[in-house]
């Protein structure tokens, strides 16, 4: 028996792939489309459908936000935690992960809609737990610009022990529904948390019930090693981006000694790599699509302006026809080292060109497709895979392609689950 990934798929609240024949139907805004791809994914049985999340429009691109208006790069959207609600309602199974930021929400609020999702859900909600990584954003909150990136993930460190706290101020066998004597809670169980730390001051208790899972499912990318460090402190699943399978096996050994190093089992931390495949009927049928894909005359500026959103850099400076210097950010940096690969001497226009495939090819038929992710999950050790389409502009025919050819194929090498044992989003993620 070959052992077992995960998968997971990464989306967010925007029109999807407006472009494509079979597309959103509606527009996409009433969140129907949504619903339908999340009840495939539950059909084939994916862990989780992760809602990406961001707060801004970006203008790193030249200087204006006409690139990323003009080629919908993660904006225009909707917030992402009414279409949990709306998903959650019309799935049994599927987990469902929301993206809010620690920068955006004060903790008592975050806690709060967290747990209200945790049982709207019946305990499959997951809080993907971001900084954000943009000054534009932080411009949106009262902030000039983004603290530091170490001092964002210390605050993110209190953040979460607030929550936590928040989570547990309701103990267990708190609720009671005693009818003889009226009582519905047992107010010597709900307690005050009276957290005072550098940044945070919160009173408590949550003014809810308990969540389903005890505290909701935390998923989180920190790519930087200050971010690995914090992912592998608190997440149950780490969504992952890096260049290669050498990459991606290093990426998972680092969190996994991280885990062990704060007491944890690196068993209960299921990373999830994400990919980008292009499928078709025949190898040579996807081979063409994906040429189609990287050679639209929009490809290259929409790159450069999706990247450059995300990173806070302007790649309209560099020369398109030369390698790019050595860069850092404040913003993502783990998805600057993936597309940047550096030392490889490729040039920007390569780059961008290359900037799905994160060093790995999956263009194929689904049989092609699942032979390529046996061999790579073997070669990194695990834990499963976040799928995606370019600009997460899905399209329900990818989404058939994936959860109706691709992941049959997987299910019959014995390679991911075919139904469901567990109820929760965490007895799922650690089913195997
Ligand atoms: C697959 C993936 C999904 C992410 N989703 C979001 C998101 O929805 N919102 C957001 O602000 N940041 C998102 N990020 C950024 C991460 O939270 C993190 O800031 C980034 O990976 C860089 O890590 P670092 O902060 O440790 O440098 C995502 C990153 C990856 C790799």
């Amino acid at each position: 028996m070959p052992k077992r990934f995960h998968l997971g798929w990464f989306t967010n609240f925007t029109p999807g792939d407006w472009t494509s024949a079979v597309s959103t139907g509606t527009g996409g805004w009433d969140g129907r489309f949504h619903v339908d791809m999340a009840q495939a994914m539950e059909r084939a049985c994916f862990d989780y459908i992760m809602l990406e999340d961001t707060l801004m429009v970006s203008e790193a691109y030249r200087g204006t936000s006409e690139a990323a208006l003009k080629h919908a790069l993660q904006v225009p959207k909707l917030d992402p935690m009414p279409l949990a609600a709306m998903i959650g309602a019309a799935t049994r199974h599927l987990g469902v992960v929301g993206t809010m930021s620690t920068m955006a929400y004060p903790p008592y609020m975050l806690a709060r809609l967290a747990v209200t999702l945790d049982n709207m859900t019946g305990g499959r909600f997951g809080w993907n737990i971001v900084t954000s990584g943009e000054d534009a954003a932080a411009q949106n909150f009262g902030m000039h610009e983004l603290p530091p990136r170490e001092q964002r993930y210390e605050m993110a460190d209190e953040y979460v022990e607030v929550v936590k706290q928040l989570f547990g101020s309701w103990q267990p066998g708190a609720v009671v529904m005693d009818r003889e004597t009226g009582t519905y809670a047992d107010f010597t169980k709900v307690r005050p948390i009276n957290f005072e730390g550098k940044y945070f001051r919160v009173r408590g208790p949550l003014n809810t019930v308990p969540a389903p899972q005890g505290r909701p499912a935390f998923v989180q990318a920190g790519g930087s090693p200050r971010g690995r460090r914090f992912a592998a402190t608190h997440a149950d699943s780490i969504i992952a981006t890096a260049n290669g399978a050498k990459a991606m096996k290093q990426y998972r050994e680092d969190v996994r000694a991280h885990a062990a190093a704060v007491g944890r089992n690196p068993d209960d931390v299921k990373l999830l790599y994400l990919v980008y495949p292009t499928l078709g009927e025949t190898d040579e049928e996807a081979r063409e699509r994906h040429r189609r894909t990287i050679s639209h005359p929009n490809f290259i500026e929409a790159s450069l302006a999706a990247i450059g959103s995300i990173t806070d850099i302007d790649f309209s400076v560099y020369d398109l026809d030369k390698p790019l210097p050595h860069l850092t950010t404040n913003g993502e940096q783990g998805s600057l080292d993936r597309f940047a690969q550096w030392g490889s001497g490729k040039t920007l226009r390569q780059l961008a060109g290359e900037r799905f495939e994160g060093g790995i090819d999956l263009i194929g038929s689904p049989e092609t497709v699942a032979d390529k992710m046996a061999a790579l999950m073997e070669e990194i050790g695990g834990d499963g895979f976040l799928i995606s389409s370019p600009f997460q502009r899905a399209s329900r025919r990818f989404v058939a392609e994936v959860c109706e050819g691709l992941v049959p194929a997987l299910q019959r090498r014995g390679l991911v689950r075919t139904e469901y044992t567990g109820k929760t989003l965490r007895e799922t993620l650690l089913e195997f």
